[in-house]
């Protein structure tokens, strides 16, 4: 099987490349991906799959059933652009002005393309089904929540959710697996805090909300290295200031924004209950008000430890297994992660890094379309694996 598979994606790989192009020269960002979401519910209806399309706004899915009974997998692709003007110079490089598929979420979606079509021709050779999952708004603000509350895992019933990412600090052609959590908690926080504006020459006489805000942002990293158990990694991130008009005047008011990040389940539903006490100490103590509107994110990311060594099997047959490594967990987040909350399965890195390539989010990123065919015989690899797998 892993000989004809290969096979398939050789004969395949120009027109998945082709795709990919297509893709490419349409970057959307989240749950605006309309363009993006009819070109790939018309590839998969001309090749005869039954498509649903409208899920979570602009998701598209399409199932395939297998040779009898047996279970019920999720594959997934994330579908959006992010708005960054493209700097690549590529010929097929976006034709929408000030978005850029800069990480590789096009190619994600050529890969699955790629492995509906190839597995629609084996589909006698595996047992259950696929449900093949296009999702809008990974990069923000999340389209995954939104189909599974759209019954995405339901009818039939999804008994394993896969995926992957391609990803450029790991060397092209390998791919990168670890059981157990791989990416972090994501959450957002927006905090106001209140004083009494005045003259800057006049301290006494005004409430400084921007020296309370810079005693917050302080106190805030104390919240990572003196309660937290320092062999599970956190971050508390403030990544905006806004506060002020004048270089003599005190402001009323000053607005922060950040993120916090853990692998970590537990520490992830209390980080409110950890973060406001220290925010509240400091403000009392300032005299200023604060409000803080805390925003749970995407939950951790952790694969299941039987489906990951089926995985890496999977991964072994496509690469060979000098070639499948140990992913580093990453306090990115993602928001396949809901998916691993509810069913058990994997998500793997798929390597294109190359000497000084450009990072993901990146104005040049860019990657070698040869590494699509690595995705399409994993995943092919992997849900013939599991559908025969006798312990899953
Ligand atoms: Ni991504």
């Amino acid at each position: 099987m892993k000989q004809k598979i290969k096979e398939y994606v050789q004969t395949k790989l120009p027109g998945i490349i082709e795709l990919r192009r297509a893709l490419h020269k349409i970057p959307e960002t989240g749950f605006n991906e309309v363009k993006t979401s009819s070109f790939i519910a018309r590839t998969l209806e001309q090749a005869g799959f039954e498509v649903t399309t409208g899920i979570a706004k602009t998701g598209v899915t399409a199932l395939l059933k297998g040779n009898g009974p047996g279970k019920t997998l999720l594959l997934r692709s994330d579908i959006d652009g992010l708005p960054i003007a493209e700097e690549t110079g590529l010929p097929f490089a976006s034709t929408h002005p000030g978005f850029m598929h800069a990480c590789g979420h096009d190619g994600h979606i050529a890969i699955l393309l790629g492995t509906a079509l190839i597995l629609k021709e084996l589909k006698n050779q595996f047992s259950g089904q696929i449900k093949f999952v296009f999702q809008p708004a990974e990069e923000g603000p999340g389209g995954a929540k939104l189909m599974i509350e759209e019954g995405v895992l339901d009818n039939p019933k999804v008994d394993y959710a896969l995926g992957l990412h391609l990803w450029a600090s790991i060397p092209e052609n390998k791919i990168a697996l670890k059981a157990g959590p791989l990416m972090a908690a994501m959450d957002r926080f927006d905090l106001d805090i209140i004083g009494k504006g005045g003259h800057g020459a006049m301290p006494h006489l005004c409430k400084d909300p921007v020296d309370a805000a810079a005693q917050v942002i302080n106190t805030l990293q104390r919240v990572v290295s003196r309660q937290m158990n320092p062999l599970s990694p956190t971050v508390v991130t403030i990544g905006t200031i806004q506060g002020g008009t004048a270089f003599n005047i005190i402001p009323d008011k000053v607005h922060l924004s950040g993120t916090t990040r853990t692998l970590d389940k537990e520490v992830w539903k209390g980080w409110e209950s950890r973060l406001e006490p220290m925010i509240n100490g400091v403000c009392t103590a300032a005299g200023v008000k604060y409000k803080l509107d805390y925003q749970p994110g995407y939950p951790p990311l952790i694969n299941d430890s039987a489906v990951t060594e089926i995985a890496r099997q999977a991964a072994a047959e496509t690469v060979g297994s000098e070639n499948v490594i140990e992913a580093e967990a990453t306090m990115g987040g993602e928001d396949m992660a809901f998916y691993l909350e509810q069913v058990p399965g994997c998500y793997a890195f798929i390597g294109i890094g190359t000497p000084g390539c450009a990072p993901h989010h990146n104005s040049h990123f860019a990657f070698n379309e040869e590494v699509l065919g690595t995705g399409v015989k994993y995943l092919c690899n992997l849900v013939m694996e599991i559908s025969n797998a006798r312990n899953c």
